[in-house]
């Protein structure tokens, strides 16, 4: 278990300049990690946001955060996870130890393994050929063939999970429907708008189905996009300039990380109602909203990092619910593409086309 291994990986410079796939070297997983070689990635906005210089990230390293795999090594103190299980890959993976931990949060971990993307010298474990040092996104860089993750980024789920759906699980899935569970804590009957149906509000959507919310109202800008709203169980669709129509909600979740559209969402919930945040913005930007009136109208507003999920409870539970017929998640699946397409794919997500394109290896 010392020998580094050949793999590829596209790998993030600079804003501005597209992604390369590049030949690159994996070391052996240390202790408390594993080897994986990758099933399955979807191509997230989060990806995009990096790309476009939305949010600042180092240069030199593999990009994607949302993927499934196959346990390949184990590397000493590793339980519960054997050669050749399928894996969901947790872009936030707890370190068990800090306070956040300790609640139970882990999407608020203050120090997740394999942090910094894992550029530290001590996480390091993918390099070109001449030795110098590349990252792996959100410590799992799920465009690349192979990764060392950390144990606690590696989701045991059951193996007749299509690969594709576990990827889309480690992001988009998890997020929409853990803003709807675990966040807004929405209940049957209560009426729920989303705001943006990408991979995340169209799980959204999905989730406030399962947990019978009715009504259900979906708005994008995109006609096609409100057909799949209908598909994956929304009541009622909107264009976005006919969103004043949706007022008055239980819960209102904004899932596209726009100022207009955040101050949108805190409009249409109802007096005592909640607003739920999950869509980012570039960094730094500000929403503002009218105090008096929020204040009058004890109205919540939340942010939803990961769905408020605990990956080694929520990844395996979605998946089954999944496999149960449960959860329409073929849905968001727009096409299956080769490493080598993530660049065309970035350009789809750019014009709004399309919902998730997923990397198969
Ligand atoms: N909070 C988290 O933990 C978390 C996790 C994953 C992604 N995100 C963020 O969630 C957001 C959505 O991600 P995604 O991958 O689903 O993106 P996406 O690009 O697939 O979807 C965005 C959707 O918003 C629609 N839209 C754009 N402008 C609109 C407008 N003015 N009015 C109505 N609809 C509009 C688009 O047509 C598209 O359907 C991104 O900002 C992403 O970074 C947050
Ligand atoms: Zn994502
Ligand atoms: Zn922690």
């Amino acid at each position: 278990m010392t020998e580094q291994m050949a793999t590829r990986g596209v790998v993030f410079e600079r804003p501005g300049s597209p992604p390369r796939i590049e030949e690159l070297l994996l070391d052996p997983p240390q202790c408390h990690e594993v080897s994986v070689r990758l099933a399955a990635a979807g191509v997230c906005h989060s990806d995009l946001h990096v790309v476009d210089g939305d949010w600042e990230r180092p240069s030199g390293v593999v990009l994607g955060h949302e993927g499934s795999a196959w346990v390949g090594s184990i590397g000493e103190g590793v339980d519960g996870l054997e050669i050749g299980d399928l894996v969901v890959l947790a872009w936030t993976a707890p370190c068990r130890s800090c306070t956040a931990c300790g609640r139970d949060e882990p999407w608020l971990c203050s120090a997740p393994d394999g942090s910094g993307h894992r550029l530290r010298e001590e996480d390091v474990r993918l390099r070109r050929a001449d030795g110098s040092p590349v990252g792996a996104y959100s410590g799992i860089g799920t465009f690349g063939e192979h990764q060392v993750v950390a144990r606690s980024a590696a989701i045991k789920v059951d193996p007749r999970t299509p690969p594709e759906i576990a990827a889309l699980i480690g992001c988009a899935v998890t997020t929409g429907i853990g803003a709807v569970r675990n966040t807004a804590g929405v209940r049957a009957g209560e009426s729920v708008v989303v705001i943006g149906l990408g991979g995340v509000g169209l799980s959204a959507v999905m989730g406030a189905a399962a947990a019978g919310a009715n009504p259900i109202t979906a708005i994008d800008t995109s006609p096609a996009k409100l057909e799949l709203a209908r598909q994956a169980g929304a009541h009622r669709t909107l264009l976005a300039d006919e969103a004043d129509q949706a007022t008055g909600a239980d819960h209102v979740l904004e899932c596209i990380g726009l100022v207009e559209t955040v101050e949108l969402a805190i409009e249409l919930a109802r007096p005592g109602g909640t607003v739920t945040l999950v869509g980012m913005t570039p960094h730094g930007q500000r929403a503002s909203f009218d105090v008096y009136r929020l204040v009058e109208e004890g109205k919540q507003i939340r942010g939803s990092n990961y769905g408020s999920a605990v990956p080694a409870r929520d990844f395996p539970m979605i998946a089954t619910e999944y496999l149960e017929g449960r959860l329409p998640l073929d849905l968001l699946i727009t096409e299956r593409i080769g490493l080598d397409h993530v660049d065309e794919a970035f350009e789809a997500m750019r014009r709004g086309d399309g919902v998730r394109r997923v990397v198969v290896y």
